[in-house]
């Protein structure tokens, strides 16, 4: 028996919200079904949408036995509304109304700012599955692309998530909102996703693994900063999220040790020991180095622009309104309201890049993205122990914050994966050496030939260590129609 509330699947719409008793939401969520899973036929995964793939879908919310797995044809998922359980007697753990009891509605003072937080939250993730949908064709396993397929459903769900608070609590502005989620469409220029990381494209596997990796990432930062939120439906909804985020986070983790693995393996094979003998690695169908190092650093810099300006009046607004706290802020020791607190900030100032102290409640976009880095950095040192393990010597590190940036104190200067601030024209002659060039991604996109066999692995990529839910790596993942 699954922990946690019992989720009710009787309805069109599994949920542990108690739809069948709430006939106008009810009726909201039924009305949108039709335009979602029109969206997901035409803007999801492109083919195999008849094929059954090995997903996991949730039947509980605790942290436990809470998914279940089975073959499912991708537009029959069960796409549900799933919220935590609520911790009895919650207050509001930050800002201005910090120890009053968390709120089960809207308080009609921060509507609209509420309002502003559910809708860029759930642009994003509609926004990956647009993103994504071309990788089907070029999966380098079965196990690859049932990956892919369950990132989605989930991104999937993801919206739904924040299309039931829209709905629940917003009446016609919401279901305006949850109209209009369903418009936008990733890169378009007419109507594109709210945030720029999501409206760049992801061409090939090893862009989806390290966006899995750095960009679902700041998904993980966001939701735990609003799984803090007074606003106690936000808070349950964003806690159920996290716990199936983590998969997404381990699909571009593992899939990036693993093409590290098969190129410090072929390396070793063919008696190379210099990672920049580039045309030789890349001779024997594997990703050299270097190249991976190009790419972290695109997907590294194009993430942190998704944490906004360093000094913001709006995260401190939403803070000190109690809507956004900060990362594990239950585990902060501090006053929780940060009135005379400060918080240092690298800046930019005429050039030069400075540590200055600003008043921390206008720093807060800042403290996630350290937050952020230093999760990441984790993750990447993670990586660098396959080097050790193949006695490689190579090292991934992170660029620094300075580079590649679009938003932001940074924006306004060029500065290399060092922090070196640099003219324009030493940019662009450096860029190639950084940033991945059209050659690499050339090269790239030759190997990207899809493996559809059993058991087969593409040439650039080792086999999991693990399979999924107790099953082997060369388990048919997904039923390909032939
Ligand atoms: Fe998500
Ligand atoms: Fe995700």
């Amino acid at each position: 028996m699954p922990d946690g509330i019992a989720i009710d699947y009787d309805g069109l719409i599994p949920n542990n919200v108690g739809l069948a008793d709430d006939l106008r939401v009810r009726k909201a969520l039924e009305t949108w079904y039709p335009g979602y899973l029109n969206w997901w036929k035409t803007m999801g995964p492109e083919g195999f949408q008849n094929s059954p793939v090995f997903l996991r879908t949730a039947v509980g919310v605790g942290s436990d036995n809470w998914a279940k797995f089975d073959f499912v044809r991708m537009p029959e998922y069960r796409w549900g509304i799933l919220l935590a359980p609520q911790v009895e007697g919650r207050t509001i753990p930050f800002g201005a109304h910090k120890g009053e009891p968390a709120w089960q509605e809207v308080p009609g003072e921060y509507r609209a700012m509420l309002r502003r937080l559910l809708v860029i939250q759930g642009d994003t993730e509609p926004a990956s599955v647009e993103q994504q949908r071309h990788l089907g064709a070029t999966a380098p396993s079965l196990y690859d692309l049932r990956n892919l397929f369950q990132v989605n459903v989930e991104e999937g769900r993801h919206l739904w998530a924040m299309v039931y608070l829209l709905q629940k609590y917003f009446g016609r502005d919401g279901r305006e909102e949850a109209e209009e989620l369903l418009k936008r469409r990733s890169g378009e220029t007419d109507s594109p996703r709210m945030l720029g990381a999501f409206n760049e494209r992801t061409p090939d596997w090893l862009s989806f693994f390290m966006f899995t990796f750095f960009t679902d990432r700041d998904g993980k930062m966001q939701l735990a900063a609003l799984a803090q939120s007074g606003f106690d439906p936000l808070s349950r909804t964003c806690r159920f999220m996290l716990t199936e985020e983590a998969h997404h986070m381990y699909v571009g983790e593992t899939g990036v040790t693993r093409t590290i693995q098969r190129t410090c393996e072929a390396m070793q094979a063919a008696g190379i020991t210099d990672p920049y003998d580039i045309e030789r690695i890349r001779g024997l169908g594997v990703i050299d180095l270097p190249t991976l190092q190009k790419k972290a650093n695109l997907h590294f810099s194009l993430t942190l622009d998704l944490f906004g300006n360093e000094i913001s009046t709006n995260a401190a607004n939403a803070f000190n309104a109690g809507l956004k706290g900060r990362y594990q802020e239950d585990k902060l020791t501090d006053d929780h309201q940060l009135t005379n607190a400060t918080y240092p900030v690298l800046r930019q100032r005429d050039g030069a890049i400075v540590n200055e102290d600003v008043p921390a409640l206008s720093a807060l976009n800042i403290r996630l993205r350290d937050d952020y880095v230093a999760d990441a950095a984790a993750g990447v040192n993670r990586w660098n122990r396959v080097f050790a393990q193949t006695g490689t010597d190579f090292r991934i590190t992170l660029p620094h914050v300075a580079f590649n940036r679009r938003i932001g104190e940074f924006a306004a200067v060029h500065a290399d994966t060092e922090g070196r601030v640099m003219t324009r024209d030493a940019w662009e002659q450096s860029k190639a050496a950084m940033l991945p060039s059209s050659d690499d991604n050339t090269f790239i996109a030759s190997l990207m030939r899809p493996e559809r066999e059993r058991g087969a692995f593409a040439s650039w990529i080792a086999p999991p260590r693990h399979g999924i839910d107790n099953r082997p790596g060369d388990f048919e993942y997904v039923k390909i129609e032939r």
